[in-house]
């Protein structure tokens, strides 16, 4: 280990993904309480996108090193963590930090990777396997019969989501680009065409009585539609504001634009309900539930992959040195399924 040293991307302003830096230096210790991970698989996610455009929610000053999730091989323990850790591949939710080489975690925010998992497989469903189940089984609630409309139903989030629906007994409406359509059909969901199509409309004409839950990480306009495509005692679920990842201005006002409507349509008595989801709000029911909420949906995500419920979809693998490419390759649209840096 002595001889290994760490390798970080940075991302160092508001630039073009060719803008990204490349930081050497010596592997951190891991300190009381923490794990040191040597990263096999770190993710692409739409958060980078926005995240290089100064316009995530609340991303930290510039420069900092990015990378939402990971999954690597505890290589050291930090005093008061249990010696045996040492050698176990495990994943962790980081919003910032996972391009690099190695990183330190708390061990308690390390989650097993059961065998039988690939890293790269683990690493498809780190964020879009936590943000799904959260979605779908703790905001949604959703139950065998139920019909929902996914939007971006090709993406990461999406594609992950609509495999968890189906393997609940739960029918799917999705919406994605023409070309993700022949896919979306082989996962059992009828497929709408964003681009080309009304959605509102075709959505009515699949759903007279209305679905029983929208997920939308459209934001805008699209949250307005999603809310009247609602069924009687159905639930939207915003998780995002993909639609104004571009604008120029507050990169919060979209957001808080969201959680405005959300909250004054839950003020109306009309049986339905509207949420926005933020995978990190949970914390503020304090660290240890947070943690054991995500490990426990984690977990249940891998056990779906492991079953065959749900198919982790690696688009592209590149080094971490390639970071660039793989965040431009993510930013064309062209490819489904993750894109995964590898040391
Ligand atoms: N709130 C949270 O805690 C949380 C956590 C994780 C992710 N997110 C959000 O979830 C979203 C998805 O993330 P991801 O990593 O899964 O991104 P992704 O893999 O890039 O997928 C986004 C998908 O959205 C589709 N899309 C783009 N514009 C659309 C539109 N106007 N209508 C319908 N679909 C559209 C694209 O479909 P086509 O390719 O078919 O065109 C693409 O497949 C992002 O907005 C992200 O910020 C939120």
């Amino acid at each position: 280990m002595d001889t290994e040293r760490l390798v970080q991307v940075v991302l160092p302003g508001i630039v073009a993904p060719e803008g990204l830096e490349i930081r050497h230096g010596a592997v951190p210790r891991a300190g009381r309480g923490q794990v040191l991970i040597a990263m096999e698989a770190s993710g692409v996610s739409f958060a980078e996108q926005q995240m290089r455009r100064g316009r995530y929610y609340d991303q930290p000053p510039f420069p900092f090193v990015p990378g939402y999730d990971l999954v690597g091989r505890v290589r050291a323990t930090g005093e008061g963590v249990d010696p045996g850790l040492a050698g176990q591949r495990v994943a962790a939710l980081m919003k910032v930090g996972g391009w690099a080489s190695h990183v330190t975690v708390d061990a308690a925010d390390a989650v097993p990777v059961p065998d039988g998992l690939t890293a790269a497989e683990a690493e498809t469903v780190v964020v879009n396997g936590i943000t799904a189940w959260q979605l779908l089984h703790r905001r949604a609630r959703v139950r065998a019969g139920q019909r929902i409309l996914v939007h971006g139903a090709s993406g990461g989030v999406g594609s992950v989501l609509v495999q968890l629906a189906r393997a609940a007994g739960v029918q799917v409406i999705g919406t994605a680009s023409a070309r993700h359509h022949d896919a979306l059909r082989e996962l059992g969901a009828t497929p709408v065409d964003y681009r080309t199509e009304d959605v509102a409309a075709r959505v009515r004409e699949l759903a007279p009585g209305g679905v029983d839950a929208v997920f939308d990480h459209v934001g805008g306009r699209s949250v307005i539609d999603s809310w009247h495509l609602l069924a009687p005692g159905g639930t939207l679920v915003a998780y995002g504001s993909a639609s104004t990842r571009d604008d120029t201005g507050s990169k919060q006002w979209p957001v808080l634009k969201i959680l405005a409507r959300t909250w004054l349509w839950n003020t109306l008595p009309n049986g339905r309900r509207a949420h926005f989801y933020n995978i990190w709000a949970g914390r503020a029911l304090g660290r240890d539930r947070f943690r054991a909420r995500l490990r426990s949906d984690l977990a249940q995500v891998f056990a779906a992959v492991a079953r065959g419920d749900v198919t982790a979809r690696i688009a592209a693998r590149l080094p971490l040195a390639r970071a660039a490419e793989a965040l431009r390759l993510a930013e064309s649209g062209t490819v489904s399924g993750k894109i995964v840096l590898i040391p």
